[in-house]
């Protein structure tokens, strides 16, 4: 690729979230998008159109638009069961890959989506959009600083009465696999930690409009000690939390909690007296708006200049895999009702 070239990109799967991906992409002058394909030929057409792409190559198969297009990436938004066969198909045909979460419906796909990113010396990234909003890193910049001391335990929860509709509603452990990916990846990010073991109970609570479980409650033990509880659910109606979630950070001297938006509050144990100790609130700090793209185009600003620098993005496969492998953990430990240790 020139140096000053645009990225040819070619977009797979252009269902709802597609359009996060297609606002960010039409207005970066880097990117010239080639390629629409979708197996529902309409909703490629669809997309053009909204998006205002011209001349783009519509298409139902994947392969022949790679081979006739010859993209230098692809954006894979499809459905998580496509997102292995598309992904390896993109990486065969030497192309950089940006995937959606999940990267892969099972951890044996992933492991093998690395491999080959790494045969074929490409860029493969995860669309884990949460790390790039400013609200989280100003989170994860105050809960480094050690101002409430080292973590010793993390809480969060997750309740959401969300009515998709699609595929969701048939997709076995649709919470943790479709969503408690994100939260597990924010408690990773966030902690700076990773997964050693999980315990975790899955059901679908009376009343649910999923066809699988859609509540799940899990505790990890991760590294350093740190013990990282996850309440969630899709099928609870009234009193959601946000698409962060609640969270609660325990450090050794002090402790913090957070909506998942720019409501945090903090307290730092200042007396060494009493039965409940003295404290001070502390502030924190959110950075301006401007300072750090947000969301999905962050990440694909990321991605394109890991793509001409070689640089690896935050979200790179072979270290979103630590997260997918929690997702994973949960479910066999609820399946066999017993703790898992987790490995990569
Ligand atoms: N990062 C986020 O915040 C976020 C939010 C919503 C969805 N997602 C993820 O995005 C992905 C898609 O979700 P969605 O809500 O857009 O689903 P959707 O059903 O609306 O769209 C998926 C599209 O992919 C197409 N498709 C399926 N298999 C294909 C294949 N093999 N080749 C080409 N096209 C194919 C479908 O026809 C459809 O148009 C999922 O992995 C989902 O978890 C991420």
């Amino acid at each position: 690729m020139k140096k000053n070239s645009k990225i040819k990109v070619v977009l797979v799967g252009c269902g709802a979230i597609s359009r996060a991906w297609l606002y960010a992409a039409t207005r970066e002058k880097e990117i010239e998008i080639v390629g629409l394909i979708d197996i529902k030929k309409s909703n490629a057409e669809e997309k053009a159109r909204e998006f205002k792409i011209v001349g783009a190559h519509i298409d139902t198969n994947f392969k022949e638009a790679l081979n006739r297009l010859k993209p230098d990436a692809v954006f894979n938004c499809t459905v998580p069961e496509a997102h292995y066969e598309t992904t390896m198909t993109a990486l065969k045909h030497g192309c950089h890959v940006l995937v959606e979460k999940p990267l892969a419906h099972t951890l044996n796909h992933a492991r093998k989506m690395v491999e080959q990113a790494e045969k074929s010396k490409k860029v493969l990234a995860v669309i884990q959009n949460r790390r790039y909003y400013n609200y989280i890193r100003g989170v994860q910049r105050f809960l480094i600083s050690g101002k409430i001391g080292e973590l010793t335990t993390v809480n969060s929860e997750f309740y959401i009465g969300a009515h998709f509709g699609g595929f969701r509603d048939q997709m076995k452990h649709v919470l943790l696999l479709d969503m408690a990916i994100h939260t597990f990846d924010m408690a990773r990010f966030l902690t700076a930690s990773d997964p050693l073991a999980v315990y975790c109970k899955e059901w679908n609570p009376a009343g649910s409009w999923y066809k699988y479980d859609a509540s799940a409650n899990a505790i990890f033990h991760m590294t350093g000690g740190l013990v990282y509880t996850y309440l969630g659910s899709w099928c609870a109606e009234g009193m959601n939390t946000t698409w962060a979630g609640n969270w609660r950070f325990i450090g050794q001297k002090g402790s913090a909690i957070w909506d998942g938006m720019n409501n945090f509050s903090a307290q730092k144990v200042v007396g060494c007296k009493g039965f409940i100790r003295k404290t001070r609130n502390l502030d924190i700090k959110f950075p301006h708006k401007k300072d750090e793209n947000e969301g999905h185009w962050g990440l694909i600003s990321e991605f394109l200049q890991c793509i001409k620098t070689g640089k690896k993005p935050m979200t790179s496969a072979d270290d979103n895999i630590k997260s997918l492998a929690m997702v994973f953990a949960a479910i066999e430990s609820a399946k066999k009702k017993k703790e898992i240790q987790i490995r990569i």
